[in-house]
């Protein structure tokens, strides 16, 4: 299902092949005319809190003259109860048959992506559903960390470590990284508590530590998560106070000087400032931050055109 040509629900199980021509066709974007998606209506139904997916989805619409919709869950009629897969049948009746249209979805439950693939004909691309995957967030990932390491031309990234810090186990962010970074060469090596990178995220395809210091002077790259506090239940998840958080996990001003000349630092966003990260190393000269926001403008005209061009090849 995640392979087929309209949808992007999932990094996990595609080919690299295919992932780097998304990845050269995002590098590229520039090439995509001005009309490329006119006649074609975005939905974007997002149902959980965004700034830079939501925008940046619709910027990239407006840039290949795709007209825009947005859904939420308050002020629409899920808040009286209408399921993920109605709504998405609802809005799909609206673009008119044969589905000519994307679908872009943000949901809470894991999978809210595949449900909306399963109930409508429509190309749909998933932007962060529950703790599964966020597959734009771990294409901007890789194609800000290529340009950074100057391997933009052919994304290949062997011999490169990446470390992914926090709570590896409840972060789509980080499902989806493992799987593009892996599928593109590198290492990637999971630190948090046990609760947070138990051993069986190795069954990803990556490595896992618990112990940040030894990790940090080994990695060309810091990828730091945010703390998911709308996620976290009465029992903490894992994470302790935040200031025990902080101390073992938290990427310091101190711990950002002991990284690897010509290293970097990333965070998909929004931060945590001072907890996770510090503003030192988030607005340093490491820091990748707004440079992985800017990559997703063309991350997202990429993922349209090639959803939208797969839903009309069906
Ligand atoms: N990285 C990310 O998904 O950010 P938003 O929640 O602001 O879209």
């Amino acid at each position: 299902m995640s392979g087929s040509p309209r949808l992007l629900l999932q990094l996990r199980g595609l080919h690299p092949e295919h992932i780097r021509r998304l990845l050269a066709s995002s590098r590229d974007s520039s090439a995509f005319r001005a009309d490329e998606l006119d006649g074609v209506t975005i939905a974007n139904l997002f149902f959980e809190d965004s700034t830079r997916t939501r925008v940046s989805f619709t910027l990239a619409a407006q840039r290949l003259g795709a007209s825009v919709v947005d859904v939420s869950g308050k002020g629409s009629s899920v808040s009286k109860g209408e399921t993920l897969r109605d709504t998405a049948r609802t809005i799909e009746a609206m673009m008119g048959a044969g589905g000519a249209g994307v679908i872009v979805v943000r949901c809470r439950q894991s999978g809210g992506a595949k449900a909306v693939a399963d109930s409508t004909e429509c190309a749909v691309i998933n932007a962060g559903d529950g703790r599964h995957e966020h597959p734009t967030q771990g294409l901007i990932d890789a194609l800000t960390l290529s340009r950074a390491l100057g391997r933009e031309a052919d994304f290949d990234l062997s011999g490169v470590r990446v470390a992914i810090v926090g709570d590896c186990v409840a972060s789509r962010v980080a499902r989806s990284n493992i799987a593009c970074l892996t599928a593109l060469g590198a290492e990637v090596v999971c630190c948090g508590s046990p609760a947070m990178a138990p051993g069986s995220l190795t069954s990803l395809g990556c490595a896992v530590t618990h112990d940040l210091d030894g990790l940090i002077p080994e990695v060309d790259a810091v990828m730091t998560l945010r703390i998911q506090f709308e996620r976290i239940g009465s029992g903490g998840g894992g994470i302790g106070s935040e200031r025990e958080y902080r101390q073992r996990y938290g990427l310091t001003d101190e711990r950002g000087g002991r990284m690897r000349p010509g290293a970097w630092v990333m965070h998909p966003g929004p931060m945590n400032r001072g907890l996770e990260i510090d503003s030192g190393v988030s607005d340093g000269e490491r820091s990748l931050v707004l440079r992985q926001v800017s990559a997703g403008v063309s991350v997202r005209m990429a993922a349209l055109v090639s959803c939208a061009r797969g839903c009309r090849q069906a």
